[in-house]
């Protein structure tokens, strides 16, 4: 196998991305408060703020779209989009949603009442708002090397099956409506769950009668991982490996922006009949008919197919590949990452590159616009600034949107990166001059410490 990486597509369509001046830059951070949210899209150069729903769609896509029916109910387009999700993820209903929170919320609402505790390996911050929403309690049960950077695991997203036993057995099976794993674990550093462990929670789950849920949105990227870190499943596809994983459920949430490889959508999965029936009566109120979910007919086109895409072994090898690239690069020159790389983003350990930034003064927030700064990168904080005093890290997240980027973007990427390790030293903190009363990183204004003291 040849050492370079290369994209496995031709490019037919492009997109133009603008320079700006480093004296532009400065002054245009100014202007957005050192809040990367507030930046114009188009004063960015390279966009990692987020891989979800900054996807490039294929040609085949494209196609499927202008074969989209629109037909209210019923339509063409429904039935291809529940024929591929059902070929891959097996449940008896399949049920249309804009997008992955959506679709939480629907679940949740139907489950969970006050006083219920729902496990996950671990939460995303919208699931555990909506879980906290209807009065339930999120709790986050992986493994203690997921909890680590810098531990090395192949299955860092695995959940601690001895912990789920105790909290099930302390708070009575009627307090646990369902059990979550997220594949992968986004908040822990978009690392892997193992099909050991899935059967070993799926096994916990079924002795105590609780449904076990999927958080799907990387589904096929943990189906790679599995692929070529778990013995025995290095002979099988990704879809065979996707297959086997959700047969160990009983249903899933979806956000079809990331694996699906689609711009917008979502679904939710049930094998439970009634369940689904309460949960389609709730989506009537507030997404649309049970054949649209709050889509259009060609966006239901886009994620049939898109579900399909994700999982071809040449496509997952190269983003697979392309992501530890870059992690790897500049992990080499000694720029602390949380490790192993993840699928979907590389996290960047914010306190072990600015030891000197005190966590008040938001250390993620500032190597975070230094990027920007130097080279015109956006990326997103999870730190201090999004989760308050509570944090236990503070990462700068790069997220690689799919299909986007080349390897040269990349090459660009970890040249930035490693030029603000130069000169790191001299990067200083941040303070709030405005924030709202909750998700206040989305709004903060913020400015460096060192302008007012
Ligand atoms: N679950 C996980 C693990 C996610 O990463 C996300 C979204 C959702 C659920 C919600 O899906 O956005 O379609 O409503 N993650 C995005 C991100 C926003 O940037 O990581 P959604």
């Amino acid at each position: 196998m040849p050492r370079t990486i290369i994209e496995p597509f031709r490019i037919k369509s492009i997109e133009p991305i603008r320079w700006t001046t480093r004296l532009q830059r400065e002054k245009l951070l100014r202007a957005a408060h050192y809040n990367l949210f507030l930046l114009p899209a188009d004063d960015v150069l390279i966009d990692l703020l987020t891989d979800s729903g900054t996807g490039a769609m294929s040609t085949h896509q494209w196609a499927a779209i202008m074969e989209g029916d629109e037909s209210y109910a019923g339509s063409k387009s429904f039935e291809r989009f529940r024929v591929s999700a059902q070929d891959i993820f097996g449940y008896r209903h399949v049920i249309p949603t804009h997008q992955g929170r959506a679709a939480e919320r629907i679940l949740f609402s139907v489950t969970c009442k006050k006083g219920d505790v729902v496990p996950n390996n671990t939460h995303f911050d919208t699931t555990r708002a909506n879980v906290e929403f209807v009065g339930a309690e999120a709790v986050d049960l992986v493994i203690a090397e997921g909890r680590d950077p810098r531990t090395n695991h192949p299955f860092k997203g695995n959940m601690d099956v001895r912990a789920l036993e105790e909290l099930i057995g302390r708070v009575g099976r009627d307090h646990v409506p369902l059990v979550m794993l997220t594949v992968t674990n986004n908040s822990g550093g978009g690392q892997p769950v193992s099909m050991e462990n899935i059967r070993h929670v799926s096994a916990v789950c079924r002795k105590h009668k609780v449904p076990l849920y999927f958080d799907a949105c990387r589904f096929a990227e943990n189906s790679y991982f599995i692929k070529v870190r778990e013995k025995s499943y290095e002979s099988k596809t990704p879809k065979q490996i996707a297959q086997e994983m959700f047969s160990y459920g009983d249903g899933c949430t979806m956000s079809a922006k990331k694996d699906g490889m689609a711009n917008i959508g979502g679904f939710l999965c049930t094998n439970d009949d009634l369940l689904a029936q309460q949960e389609k009566d709730l989506l009537i109120l507030t997404e649309g008919y049970p054949t649209y979910g709050g889509l259009a007919g060609r966006d239901l086109e886009a994620i049939a197919v898109g579900l399909q895409e994700a999982l071809e072994e040449d496509y997952l090898q190269y983003r697979i590949a392309s992501t530890a690239y870059l992690g790897n690069h500049i992990a080499e020159h000694g720029v602390p990452i949380v490790q192993p790389p993840g699928g979907h983003a590389i996290y960047l350990d914010a306190r072990a590159f600015l030891p000197h930034i005190p966590a008040e003064q938001f250390p993620a927030v500032a190597l975070a616009t230094e990027l920007y700064l130097e080279g015109g990168i956006r990326s997103v904080e999870i730190g201090r600034l999004m989760f308050g005093a509570s944090a236990k890290m503070d990462l700068v997240r790069l997220a690689i949107p799919r299909r986007v980027y080349t390897q040269s973007h990349i090459d660009y990427v970890v040249e930035i990166i490693l030029e603000v390790w130069k000169k790191r030293d001299a990067i200083r903190g941040l303070q709030i001059t405005y924030e709202a009363p909750f998700l206040r990183h989305f709004t903060a204004k913020l400015e460096p410490v060192s302008e007012r003291n």
